[in-house]
């Protein structure tokens, strides 16, 4: 709004205003052009000009309009906050105005002479804000001229305020510092928090404020509000308002106490909606709880593994270590008492040979089986060597490309690695019906790639049996991943790719 206030302390002059009626071109009505004036005449031209030049001497700015039409024009561009009418046309201006919210702080004064006192009634009826005599003191039209613009530019405050308020994202308000939180004043957005009007909480005319507190909150709210107010600091807390349809909201309130001249307090402050907030953190929170049981399987899931891992190297080690070394010890006695005893019965020989034999035999079962439970080679020489011995031992023709660094990788990655390729071969022996297959292991930056493929029946699933599934949860717990193509007629390749510097992985 466009208004000079500094209008009012310059030298007034009544001056000619678009449409002014120039009946009387009077010395106090050829003011000095462009100044704004603060209040318009309208109507009473049969008064002297002497009777306005007060409002001159005290610095108002006066303008003429022709009609009410012209005086709500310059009130709407704000050229004007009072309007001095007469009381043929006051009463039809001040309800023109009153039509108007953007005329809302317009400050209507109308005058009539003193023998007709239903003019004055008709005029504060149709809604004037003052009504005057004539004839009127020059001090009195000063004084109520005064008041009137200072009524005005209260009302244009409070119009500013309402309507910031109004764009508050949020309820702002006054309550009495009682149990009820009993509200003086609250603005409209309540209703889009609580689904109640701002009326119903004003004097707790239908519920209290306190009433749409979760119960579980009530406790919290009044402490930390109370503890503000005892320490004269403003408060900020979050509790749960109970919507009218029985749904909860979560509320950010921020708020201040402030003493009455009276003794009492006020307290005031704003509530904000902060729900989707809140929803959004308890969501983030979740997801943090979940990834971090997450992470505890996978870490638990590891270690189980690595247990297993060294239960079984450590199974190898003693029956290589104990009774492998025993049972070829007693091999080497009988084939010693062969070569050493040629008198023995040829019967006996031979029993003992069959002996020998069958020795031999549960030795080399042993050794597979010992092999199987963790290969001594890998642990001895390495993931090439023992992807060597695999490839010899797989009962059908294999061919084996490395492509794998001079130093030892960790030992679980390395385990991963030969289990998958072991399985994989299994699978091949036992399911596909292949003429012959192909292994290939290379590191490639950061992680290893295994591939296991054959040119037999196809048709593998991770879900029919129990091998397939373990690789991929042994893979897993190295972050690796498996993959399998196996179209029924089209052979079978399993894919691994296991990263080198995952935490998952320890050498
Ligand atoms: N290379 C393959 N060729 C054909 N079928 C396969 C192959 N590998 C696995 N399969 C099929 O997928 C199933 C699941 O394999 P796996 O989980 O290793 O179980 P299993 O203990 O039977 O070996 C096997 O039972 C078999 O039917
Ligand atoms: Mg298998």
């Amino acid at each position: 709004m466009a208004r000079t206030r500094g209008s009012t302390r310059r030298a007034a002059h009544v001056r000619h205003r678009d449409g002014i009626a120039d009946r009387r071109p009077a010395k106090l009505l050829q003011g000095a052009a462009g100044e704004d004036a603060s209040v318009l005449l309208l109507g009473l031209e049969d008064l002297p000009d002497e009777c306005w030049t007060v409002l001159a001497a005290a610095g108002i700015g006066l303008a003429r309009v022709a009609s009410a039409s012209h005086a709500i024009r310059a009130l709407s561009v704000g050229a004007a906050e009072v309007v001095i009418a007469d009381a043929r046309k006051g009463p039809a201006l001040a309800a023109a105005v009153r039509a108007r919210r953007d005329l809302a702080s317009a400050h209507i004064v109308v005058c009539a002479a003193l023998d007709s006192p239903h003019e004055l009634r008709e005029a504060l009826d149709a809604g004037a804000d003052d009504v005057m005599r004539i004839p009127f003191e020059p001090e009195v039209l000063a004084a109520r001229v005064a008041a009137g613009l200072r009524a005005a530019r209260l009302r244009d405050n409070e119009a500013l305020l309402r309507s910031l308020v109004a764009n508050v994202p949020g309820a702002i308000y006054r309550c009495a510092c009682d149990a009820h939180w009993t509200m003086q004043w609250l603005s409209d957005e309540i209703e889009e928090i609580s689904g109640y009007p701002a009326s119903d909480f004003i004097d707790s005319a239908v519920r209290t404020f306190a009433s749409v507190i979760h119960p579980d909150d009530r406790e919290h709210v009044e402490r930390s509000v109370m503890d503000g107010v005892d320490a004269h600091r403003p408060f900020t807390l979050e509790y749960r308002i109970v919507r009218r349809d029985g749904g909860e909201r979560w509320v950010l309130e921020r708020g201040q106490v402030q003493e009455a001249g009276d003794g009492r307090r006020w307290l005031d402050g704003a509530i904000f909606d902060v729900t989707a907030r809140r929803a959004a953190e308890q969501a983030l929170h979740e997801r943090e709880i979940v990834e971090a049981q997450l992470a505890e399987v996978h870490a638990s899931r590891a270690r189980i593994l690595e247990a297993a891992d060294r239960a079984r190297r450590e199974i190898e080690g003693n029956l290589h270590d104990g009774a492998q070394q025993r049972l070829v010890s007693v091999a080497l006695r009988l084939q010693a008492l062969l070569a050493g005893h040629p008198e023995l019965a040829g019967d006996a020989r031979a029993e003992v040979g069959a002996i020998l034999g069958e020795l031999r035999a549960g030795l080399a079962e042993l050794r597979d089986l010992a092999h199987g439970l963790h290969p001594a080679v890998l642990s001895d020489r390495g993931l090439e060597d023992a992807l060597t011995s695999l490839a010899h031992r797989a009962g059908l023709p294999v061919h084996l490309h490395t492509a794998l660094p001079a130093e030892r990788l960790p030992t679980n990655l390395e385990a991963a690695a030969y289990f998958t390729v072991c399985e994989a071969l299994a699978n091949v022996a036992k399911h596909a019906r292949a003429s012959r297959a192909w292994v290939n292991v290379e590191r490639r930056d950061d992680h290893l790639d295994l591939e296991v493929g054959d040119d037999g029946v196809g048709g593998a699933d991770f879900r029919s049996g129990s091998g397939l599934q373990g690789l991929r949860d042994r893979v897993a717990a190295v972050d690796g991943t498996l993959a399998m193509e196996s179209r029924p007629g089209a052979g079978t390749v399993v894919r691994a790719r296991l990263p080198i510097d995952s935490p998952g992985v320890r050498g």
